[in-house]
């Protein structure tokens, strides 16, 4: 069977899977999830793994947790993202308008991304009375991929303006394709309960599964991938790495080419929001 009929299928999979999921299996799916991340989050301290073989185990327990569960990718099925994303992938569009139409998708993914946020009684006082209500009772990071990453920052900090936002420089050694990290001012200890690992798109899956490595040694458990556009390559490589890391995509397209770029996709979407792309 050829890849590209391959990667259609495996396309075609996920899209069935998402639709299943949140047609039929919406509640199983959640009520396993609560259960895994109670399991995840027991005790005051989240501790680094402090070992290989720590590191090793934890990798057995996603392995095992992504064989019952499988992984969950939520595909932001929303009329105005699907009319958004697809301006976005106009090669006409300038970066004005790309950086634009960015910050209103990011709005929505933010949105749906924070919805099992969670939140704490909390009482106020209007004119008229005392009223009973919430507020979220998790301290919130953004962790963007340098530098397409940045993209998604202002989206959500549009919702989420107390969220702190931890960079991590990442590229692609062009030899090797491995991913090398140039930028990474994490403090020792964990600061935040929750991180969105921002990128705006999911190619080869490299640079997001090492970053989501590095947050997990920092300490947080509880991650999400938020993305633009995401490749099956790139899913099928996320999730055998961190099956317990949900992503939040608003389209998976068709496959990569051979230089590694989304087909569709956007182009190079770093450059198209840096405006750098005549420099090369
Ligand atoms: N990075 C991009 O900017 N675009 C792609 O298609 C793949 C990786």
């Amino acid at each position: 069977m050829s890849k590209a009929i391959n990667d259609e299928k495996v396309r075609q999979h996920w899209n069935l899977q998402l639709k299943e999921n949140s047609r039929n299996y919406a509640w199983v799916v959640k009520f396993f999830r609560q259960i895994i991340f109670s399991f995840q989050n027991c005790g005051d301290v989240i501790v680094k793994y402090s070992s290989q073989e720590e590191f090793y185990l934890e990798r057995a327990k996603n392995k095992f947790i992504f064989l019952l569960f499988g992984m969950v990718v939520h595909q932001v099925d929303h009329p105005l993202i699907k009319h958004k994303i697809t301006l976005l992938r106009d090669h006409s569009v300038k970066t004005k308008q790309f950086r634009e139409l960015t910050r209103e998708i990011t709005t929505i993914l933010c949105y749906e991304a924070t919805r099992d946020l969670p939140t704490s009684h909390h009482r106020v006082h209007t004119p008229i009375a005392p009223a009973d209500g919430h507020r979220i009772s998790a301290s919130i990071g953004l962790v963007p991929i340098l530098r397409a990453g940045l993209g998604i920052v202002e989206g959500f900090l549009d919702l989420l303006p107390a969220a702190q936002v931890w960079h991590i420089g990442m590229y692609r050694d062009p030899k090797t394709l491995a991913p090398v990290e140039y930028y990474n001012k994490l403090p020792c200890n964990p600061t935040v309960d929750i991180v969105y690992v921002l990128d705006l798109m999911l190619a080869t899956g490299g640079t997001a599964i090492a970053t989501t490595h590095i947050v997990k040694q920092w300490g947080v458990k509880n991650i999400k991938l938020v993305c633009l556009v995401a490749a099956p390559e790139g899913i099928r490589a996320f999730e055998s790495e961190h099956p317990d890391v949900p992503v939040v995509v608003c389209a998976v397209d068709e496959r990569l080419n051979e230089k590694s770029y989304i087909v569709p996709g956007l182009g190079d979407a770093g450059d198209r929001l840096c405006n750098t792309l005549a420099t090369h």
